[in-house]
């Protein structure tokens, strides 16, 4: 079972994919990847929109539903969606809360800056664990003009660095560093004691994430700090075409398929 205690003490880099539904969920959960995200970014890649501001609170807490019951040993991380954090004090904190008390997540992330320090001091005090994420934010990309590289300038390095720092101090257990160089990530994960994890930070953090759809190849059009490390988009397009090839030669069903039990309760 993956803590968010025992992240701190583990000696192996840490392992954190993407997930949005049961099934994938329990794939991931079964190859002993440690932490499960429930990400907004089901926004592009699993709920078909443009970027992730449209993504709901409800998206996220059904979705989170869904990975917590397809996974036994991973934290399960659900990710504050774009509006539901910081608006307001008391619906900061109940939203929050239902990720934890009504869809299983283990702990929550919020996109972070000089805002959250105050809310994750907050929701640590109240029993709401939180990952914080730092650099490339994507929820601020109307303010950002694009999803580009973060702390490039020696100010906005500084600027991360005491954010790190401040979100530590606030009780963050850990930290995703997205898109910033390389360097900065470094000085970052040695400055303190929680454990860092990467997207396009390079090789020095504590830990590495990617989108799961990036790392299968699902997604069409992958980040360049990704890599993909399958072609399921091919594998999936040869079954459903030979599905269909099956179904219109008559193929299938065939004679095993049309003498099945008349219950199906041990199907799973
Ligand atoms: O939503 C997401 O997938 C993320 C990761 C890229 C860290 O926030
Ligand atoms: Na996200």
């Amino acid at each position: 079972m993956t803590t968010t205690r025992g992240l701190r003490e583990q000696s192996d880099p840490i392992t954190m994919l993407t997930a949005y539904d049961a099934h994938t969920a329990s794939v991931i959960d079964d190859a002993g990847i440690d932490i499960l995200l429930v990400g907004d970014s089901m926004g592009t890649e699993a709920l078909g929109y443009d970027s992730t501001l449209p993504v709901t609170v409800e998206d996220v807490e059904s979705r989170t539903a869904a990975v917590a019951r397809g996974s036994d040993d991973a934290l399960v991380v659900a990710d504050m969606p774009f509006l539901s954090v910081g608006v307001d004090e008391s619906e900061t904190i109940r939203n929050a809360g239902r990720m934890l008390k009504e869809a299983g997540a283990d702990a929550v992330k919020l996109e972070s800056g000089p805002h959250t320090v105050e809310i994750t001091d907050q929701l640590t005090h109240l029993g709401i664990p939180v990952m914080a994420h730092l650099g490339l934010t994507p929820q601020h990309v109307n303010q950002l003009g694009g999803y580009t590289r973060q702390g490039t300038t020696e100010a906005a390095a500084e600027e991360i660095l005491s954010l790190a720092r401040a979100h530590e101090e606030a009780g963050a257990f850990a930290l995703v560093l997205e898109h910033v160089p390389a360097n900065l990530a470094a000085q970052v994960t040695d400055a303190l004691d929680i454990p860092t994890i990467g997207i396009g930070a390079g090789s020095d953090c504590d830990g590495q994430v990617l989108v799961i759809s990036d790392v299968l190849g699902l997604s069409e059009d992958a980040p360049p700090f990704a890599d993909q490390f399958g072609d399921v988009r091919a594998a999936m397009t040869d079954a459903i075409e030979e599905y269909k090839t099956a179904v219109e030669s008559g193929s299938f069903p065939a004679e095993e398929h049309s003498h099945v039990e008349d219950s199906l309760d041990d199907l799973d």
